[in-house]
């Protein structure tokens, strides 16, 4: 299932038929971005200044660093604009210290070269506009009562900035002067390697998991992303909304 030219032969799909039936695409991507922007604006509402969960939360200490992916560099792994990718690490403990759970932001695609340019200056395009700390809070959260499953696990939040579900290929670049990087496959290797890196290596239990065009992205890698863990490893994938199957599939 993990077939990484699926998506830019996607993308392709949609660039012609943008032309034919301009009102499809429109349609569907006025309404994934309408969806989008509710849950942005739920999750930034969501700080602690206007949201006290009447439990054990109390501080400002579920605010989790961003971490730029700098090995991306050597291998050309970069968000739209050309920037380093990103993620948000928090470490496990006790009984979850070897275990691991990672979740892809969301936020729809870009399909056309004026859409994809538009996000290279926002935190969906480029790592130079993200936040420096990001809230954990349901799946991610590290308090029990809020999330008894995983609460003490290795947290890893992708930061999503290719536009293309974590899954785009340099050779559907522009070969004319304009600056838009494909390189979503990239990002997930360099990703993987770097989490590998950090312990993920030796993990005993894993679940990639991923919200709207990031369910897509858990959807596409989960295969990989078994086969990069230990053998005797319970490795697990939830996709969540990756329903956007349903626009590129014609
Ligand atoms: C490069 O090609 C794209 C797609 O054909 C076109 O829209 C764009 O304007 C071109 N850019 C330059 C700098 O010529």
């Amino acid at each position: 299932m993990a077939n990484p030219r699926l998506l830019p032969a996607a993308f392709l799909w949609l660039k012609k038929s943008a032309k034919k039936h301009w009102a499809i695409p429109t349609v569907g991507f006025t309404i994934l971005i309408v969806f989008a922007l509710t849950f942005f604006s739920d999750q930034s509402s969501d700080n602690p200044s206007t949201f006290r969960p009447n439990f054990d939360s109390t501080a400002d200490d579920d605010f989790v660093d961003l971490t730029l992916v700098h090995r991306a560099k050597d291998k050309g792994a970069f968000c739209l604009d050309g920037s380093l990718p990103a993620y948000h690490f928090q470490k496990g403990f006790g009984s979850g210290s070897s275990n691991w759970l990672l979740h892809i932001e969301g936020g729809g695609w870009c399909n056309t070269l004026e859409s994809c340019t538009r996000r290279q200056v926002t935190p969906l395009g480029s790592s130079k506009y993200m936040e420096p700390q990001v809230r954990f809070s349901g799946i991610l959260s590290r308090y029990p009562t809020q999330n008894p499953e995983f609460f003490n696990w290795n947290k890893v939040k992708i930061r999503y900035c290719d536009g293309a579900s974590l899954a785009g290929h340099p050779e559907s670049e522009f070969k004319n002067g304009t600056k838009l990087y494909f390189r979503g496959q990239r990002i997930w290797e360099v990703l993987m390697e770097e989490l590998l890196s950090l312990g993920m290596s030796n993990a005993k239990q894993a679940l990639l998991s991923g919200c709207s065009a990031g369910g897509l992205a858990t959807l596409i890698h989960c295969d990989n992303f078994r086969d990069l863990l230990p053998k005797d490893a319970t490795v697990k994938c939830l996709a969540d909304a990756g329903k956007m199957l349903v626009e590129i599939i014609p």
